[in-house]
Formats: C-alpha cells, sequence, structure tokens
C-alpha cells in the first residue's frame, strides 16, 4: 500500500490518528525518563518544613489571596537574578502544599523576601502599604493586627501535610501550640522549638506582646521566605552570579 501525502491530507481520520501517534512519540519521549528516576528534586542543606507559626501565616497568606498579585519563584533569568537573588531551587518548595509559586506578578516576587526588611516594615505596609511605598497599589490588611491568630486547626493541619510528604515527626504536632507560643514571645521558653527547627526566628513579629495575632503568623512566614538555604554554596553557572 502506498499511503502518500496527498492520501493522508484529504482522509481526516487518518490524518488525525497519524497526528496523534506522532505526538505520543514524543510525549513519552519526555515523560517515561521521569519515571526511571527517584526523585527530580535535588535534596539541598537547609531546608525544613516550615514551623506551626509559619504555616499558619501560610494559611493567611493562601487565605488573603496574596498569590493572586505575587509569584514565589525567581526564574533563572539575569533580569530576576539581578532583582530578587538567586533562582528558586526545586527543594526550597518541596514542603509547599499546595505551592505559592504563582502566575502573576502585579507585585514583585516574594520568594527571597525574608529579611529584606524590619518585622515593622512589614506590619506598617500590610496595615496600608501606601504608608511606606507611596505609590503602591496593594490592598491594606488592618484588621490582621487586630485578629488573635485561630490555632485550634494547627495540629490536623500539620497532619494533614505529613499525609502528603511533610516530615512532621509526632513530636512536632504535639508541640504545635507550645512552638507558636514560643516563636511569637521572645520571653517564652524557645529551646524546644529550636530544637525541632533549625534554623528559626524568634520575636515579637507583629510588636504587640499582649496577643498572638494573624500579623505575628504573617510576618513570621514572609520573613523567612528564601532564607532556609544558603544559596551561595548552590552558583554554579558564573553566569548567573
Ligand atoms: C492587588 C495586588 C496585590 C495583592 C492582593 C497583594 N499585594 Fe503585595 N504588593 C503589591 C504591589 C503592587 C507591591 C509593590 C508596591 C509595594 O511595595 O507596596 C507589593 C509589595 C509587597 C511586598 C514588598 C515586596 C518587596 O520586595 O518590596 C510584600 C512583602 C507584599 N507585597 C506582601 C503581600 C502579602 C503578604 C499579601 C497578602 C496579604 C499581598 N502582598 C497582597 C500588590 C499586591
Amino acid at each position: 500500500m502506498n499511503i502518500s501525502h496527498g492520501t493522508i491530507e484529504r482522509n481526516s481520520i487518518l490524518m488525525s490518528v497519524l497526528i496523534l501517534v506522532v505526538v505520543a512519540i514524543g510525549g513519552l519521549v519526555e515523560i517515561v525518563p521521569l519515571f526511571k528516576i527517584k526523585s527530580t528534586i535535588e535534596r539541598v542543606e537547609g531546608m525544613r518544613p516550615y514551623t506551626p507559626l509559619e504555616l499558619a501565616g501560610r494559611q493567611i497568606y493562601i487565605r488573603e489571596g496574596c498569590y493572586n498579585c505575587h509569584s514565589q519563584m525567581i526564574r533563572s533569568l539575569r533580569a530576576e537574578v539581578d532583582r530578587y537573588g538567586h533562582y528558586s531551587l526545586a527543594a526550597e518548595s518541596m514542603y509547599d502544599h499546595p505551592f505559592q509559586w504563582g502566575s502573576k506578578r502585579t507585585g514583585p516576587d516574594l520568594a527571597r523576601v525574608g529579611g529584606k526588611y524590619s518585622d515593622e516594615w512589614h506590619k506598617l505596609h500590610l496595615i496600608n502599604p501606601r504608608d511606606v511605598v507611596k505609590e503602591s497599589i496593594m490592598p491594606g490588611y488592618p484588621f490582621l493586627a487586630e485578629r488573635p491568630l485561630d490555632t485550634h486547626m494547627i495540629a490536623n493541619l500539620m497532619r494533614t501535610q505529613s499525609y502528603v510528604g511533610v516530615p512532621y515527626s509526632k513530636e512536632q504536632i504535639a508541640e504545635a501550640l507550645k512552638d507558636i507560643e514560643a516563636q511569637a514571645s521572645p520571653d517564652a521558653d524557645s529551646e524546644g522549638l529550636k530544637a525541632r527547627y533549625q534554623t528559626v526566628n524568634v520575636r515579637d513579629f507583629d510588636g504587640n506582646p499582649r496577643a498572638i495575632t494573624e500579623m505575628d503568623a504573617l510576618i513570621a512566614y514572609l520573613q523567612m521566605l528564601g532564607t532556609l538555604v544558603k544559596t551561595d554554596v548552590y552558583d554554579l553557572d558564573p553566569k548567573m552570579q
């Protein structure tokens, strides 16, 4: 049988079948090797799961839809690395369920915003962005400073995260409430917290010692973003520096 190009082009069913075959080959070549490797994520030093306070802050970040305007993924492009710092490593979002890479940047990328500003700056900025960045179009979230952090779900949330692969230990889950208290109140005993999570910021993030608020949690989360991994070790490509 001699199938010429003309025959294929005039027979839509035959054409569709052949297109499917060709596309399937392309797909298989890309997908099959992924099943052969153990992990697509290179393990890096310094990564740890979120502390309960940071995890609670992350929930507020998701609840308020911050991801609609902010990405958390620095691409390996010169302009991005110059502006935001070292490009994001896969391992840096390995404990993010769901990940917060985002798809739109109305505001800047936040993957490495940790440590860029003071807690006080974040508090003022979140209450009314115009107070610190005159031309900002970001909405204010003044209620975060007023609302006490709701912690009744945190142990369950950690348990859920552990179902999808975040290695929270039984102890970390059992001590969640104590760890929240310890991280947000500098006077509390934070030895246990520091032993359970390697590097951790301990302070009164919102400057209000009377309560642990949603503001405390959100700032604790923002201040650790992108700070766990010492990225200078991973500068393999000198052009990107
Ligand atoms: C309508 C879009 C929008 C939403 C929603 C939004 N932001 Fe922003 N954000 C911006 C813009 C625009 C800027 C840049 C101007 C400024 O600094 O205020 C910004 C700046 C920031 C910065 C400073 C980043 C830097 O590197 O200078 C942080 C931190 C931040 N936003 C956090 C948040 C958090 C947390 C939320 C959710 C509670 C949020 N944003 C919600 C638009 C948004």
